[in-house]
């Protein structure tokens, strides 16, 4: 018989309830990473609460959790009354998920309150949940047009893009994240039934990450390519680099309402694993530039060690069109198109002709859409791993600024 993961720590938590080995990391070892939770209660749930209040709403810069679901939805609200009234009924489900305990009000005349798939108790794990909008909401039906940031528009095409409609684009998008797969799934169908009047779910996926350590506090996982990733992020913890790079200052050009928000970049990006599986080593190295075991840039050692790209102009060690030079050149001119990226694995199963269905389910986060992903994408348009990948839908989105207390709700400042 085998025993999973959450079976072995469960057991942990209740044998060791009175001697404090329930405080053990998820890791075994005592270790614990960004995006772990720190003690999980006697049924395997993460007892770690994340606010849901905030200058900022949380899923961006807080560390990513094991599991998320990432849905868009349509707005069928009638009017802007009709969306005022899905983003406050959203926000208090929002509200009172992150919060967690008791589930409260029963009778058996009417629906349960809760579907119960976390049980009576709701867990903390780590739950966060981030709400966007697409630039189809400032279309003529709310009145917002005049309110659109500025450099939100619909995701293009791009050259190696082979983007679906019935994954692509949407009014709404939503990320819940959090330790357990449970935990994700009972918050998207609370949060699903609390704006059912006014949404319909447009597409959504789920995905998954396993946390690496990096030292310092920090974290990368490792994505189904089998490369670490998220190694070279910049830092959420440093709060400057934060506010230059990821959220929407006063004074930016951007609509007042939009401050404290930032872009979110969707995209589902299939991976052809078993054309990479047939790959040799060297080359999928070399078309990333980086060492697939540990991680280290090709000129280093250790996965945190910075490539030197300015040592190798003519391509001898790190390919020209490799995927990290091109991402980031490190040269001073493109500083300022780094971007946060938060991805999630996915496995969709198979497709018809029998080959894998997996891949990168990417998200980034920038103050401004066109130095960040824009810049980036345009660079890495025609890079060698291209062979290997191909984008199949997500959408391009604005995170709205944070809730500020429990009275507040999500698209205050921009629809009232
Ligand atoms: C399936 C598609 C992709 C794969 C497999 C992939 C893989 C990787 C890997 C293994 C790294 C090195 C580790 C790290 O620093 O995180 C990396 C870095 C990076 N990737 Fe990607 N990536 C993909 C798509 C993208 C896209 C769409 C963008 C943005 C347009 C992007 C932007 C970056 C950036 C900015 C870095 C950091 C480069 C640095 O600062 O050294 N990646 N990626």
């Amino acid at each position: 018989m085998t025993v999973g993961r959450r079976g072995v720590l469960a057991g942990m938590a209740v044998a060791g309830a009175g001697a404090g080995l329930a405080a053990c990391g998820s890791k075994g070892t005592g270790a614990v990473l960004p995006g772990d939770p720190h003690t999980r209660n006697a049924d395997g749930f993460g007892t770690d609460p994340l606010s849901a209040f905030g200058l900022h709403q949380p899923g961006i810069t807080t560390a990513a959790p094991a599991h998320a679901i990432i849905a868009v939805f349509d707005s069928v609200a009638p009017d802007r009354a009709g969306l005022v009234d899905t983003c406050k009924w959203f926000s208090r489900e929002v509200t009172s998920l992150m919060a967690g305990g008791e589930v409260g009000h029963k009778s058996d005349l009417y629906p349960p309150v809760d579907n119960l798939v976390v049980g009576p108790s709701r867990p903390a794990d780590g739950l966060s949940i981030t709400l966007s909008v697409g630039s189809s909401l400032f279309d003529r039906r709310y009145g917002l047009a005049d309110r659109k940031p500025r450099q939100l528009e619909p995701m293009p095409n791009f050259p190696n893009d082979q983007l679906d409609p019935a994954r692509t684009h949407g009014d709404l998008a939503v990320q819940i994240s959090a330790h357990t797969p449970e935990t994700c799934q009972h918050a998207f169908r609370q949060l699903m039934r609390a704006t059912r009047a006014g949404t319909v779910l447009r597409w959504m996926q789920e995905g998954f990450l396993q946390p690496n350590t990096l030292g310092e506090g920090r974290a990368s996982t490792r994505n189904l390519l089998g490369f670490k990733d998220g190694t070279a992020n910049p830092p959420p913890s440093n709060a400057k680099l934060m506010d230059s790079l990821v959220w929407v200052q006063p004074g930016a050009g951007e609509p007042s309402w939009a401050t404290g928000g930032t872009y979110h970049v969707v995209r589902i990006i299939r991976m052809h694993v078993e054309f990479w599986d047939r790959t040799p080593l060297r080359t999928q190295e070399q078309l990333i530039g980086r060492a697939k075991d540990t991680g280290a840039p090709l000129d280093g050692r250790a996965e945190t060690d910075l490539p030197n790209f300015g040592h190798d102009p003519g391509g001898r060690v790190f390919r020209r069109d490799g995927h990290i030079r091109l991402a980031n050149p490190r040269t001073a001119a493109t500083e300022k198109n780094r971007i946060l990226r938060r991805g999630f694995n996915y496995s969709r199963g198979y497709s018809a002709n029998g080959q894998l269905d997996q891949g990168l389910l990417f998200q980034c986060f920038q103050a401004s859409l066109d130095e960040g992903f824009v810049a980036v994408q345009t660079r890495l348009n025609g890079e060698g791993l291209e062979e290997y990948i191909t984008p199949v839908g997500g959408g391009f989105f604005f995170a709205l600024p944070g809730m500020r207390e429990a009275n507040d709700w999500l698209g205050r400042s921009l629809l009232s």
